[in-house]
């Protein structure tokens, strides 16, 4: 196991992408806070892990709120006693065109999209630097990020925030021994914000068949481990090619 002992925060990790990440990582041997803003989910998740034989612990708290994240990292060092890793898996989207989304939605979805890894990364590297700890500092972003989109105007916005986020975290933690890289899904599993999966979701891609959670959280799993430490700043993409075709 590459992560025997670690101990990792995954933010959003009550269902899709977030729980396998944390499944992946458990995996491993990290030790898992199970963040959520959802109790039911959080609990759920922490439930199922533990019935696999890992140890992991829920945790409640919106994590686009200073306070909230300042009160969640507390507490993960008092159950853990430290945190080498963090995915900031939690996003929303708008959903919206711009001739249709209002201010609130555009607030909204940048404040939970861009803003929570921003505040996540902060405490936490606080943690890590104030301990000495060489950590590891995950982002999840999306295709999105990187193309326009035909709706969605707030959310390509933020993830297009998060890519150079990850580049600017990384430039200032890398003197601390902190790697951040971020992963950049497509179409994986049930579109943000739905729990269930359409058989029938669209796809179109190199590998012609439909993404699923594992094939990013795999990815992460590697960026945490010490196969990935010459990989900084960097973003990789579980796309399945996606962005190497031509748009259509
Ligand atoms: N699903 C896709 O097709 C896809 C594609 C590209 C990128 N992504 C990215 O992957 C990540 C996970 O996506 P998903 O589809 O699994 O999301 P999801 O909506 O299924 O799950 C997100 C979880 O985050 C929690 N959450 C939401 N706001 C929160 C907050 N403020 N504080 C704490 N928890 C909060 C929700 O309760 C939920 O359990 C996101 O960053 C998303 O942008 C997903």
């Amino acid at each position: 196991m590459k992560l025997e002992g670690q101990v990792a925060i995954v933010t959003g990790a009550g269902r899709n992408i977030g729980e396998r990440i944390a499944e992946v990582l458990a995996g491993e041997g990290a030790r898992i806070a199970v963040v959520d803003l959802d109790r039911a989910r959080a609990q759920q998740a922490a439930r199922n892990l533990a019935d696999a034989g890992r140890e992991a612990e829920a945790f409640v708290a919106d994590v686009s709120d200073n306070d909230a994240v300042r009160s969640l990292v507390a507490a993960v060092v008092e159950r853990f006693g430290r945190i080498d890793i963090l995915v900031n898996n939690v996003a929303i989207s708008d959903n919206r065109h711009v001739l249709e989304i209002t201010e609130q939605e555009w607030d909204d979805t940048i404040r939970v999209t861009l803003k929570s890894p921003f505040l996540m990364a902060k405490h936490v590297a606080h943690h890590m630097v104030d301990n000495g700890i060489a950590g590891k500092i995950v982002n999840i972003g999306s295709t999105s990020g990187y193309r326009g989109r035909g709706s969605a105007c707030a959310y390509s916005a933020a993830k297009g925030g998060v890519a150079n986020l990850t580049r600017s975290l990384a430039f200032q933690l890398a003197p601390h021994g902190i790697r951040v890289n971020s992963v950049s899904p497509n179409r994986t599993g049930s579109p943000v914000g739905i729990q269930e999966v359409d058989p029938d979701r669209y796809f179109k891609n190199l590998v012609n068949r439909a993404g699923v959670p594992d094939d990013t959280a795999q990815v992460v799993a590697f960026l945490c481990t010490e196969g990935a430490s010459f990989i900084c700043g960097e973003n990789i993409f579980a796309d399945g090619g996606v962005m190497a075709m031509e748009a259509s």
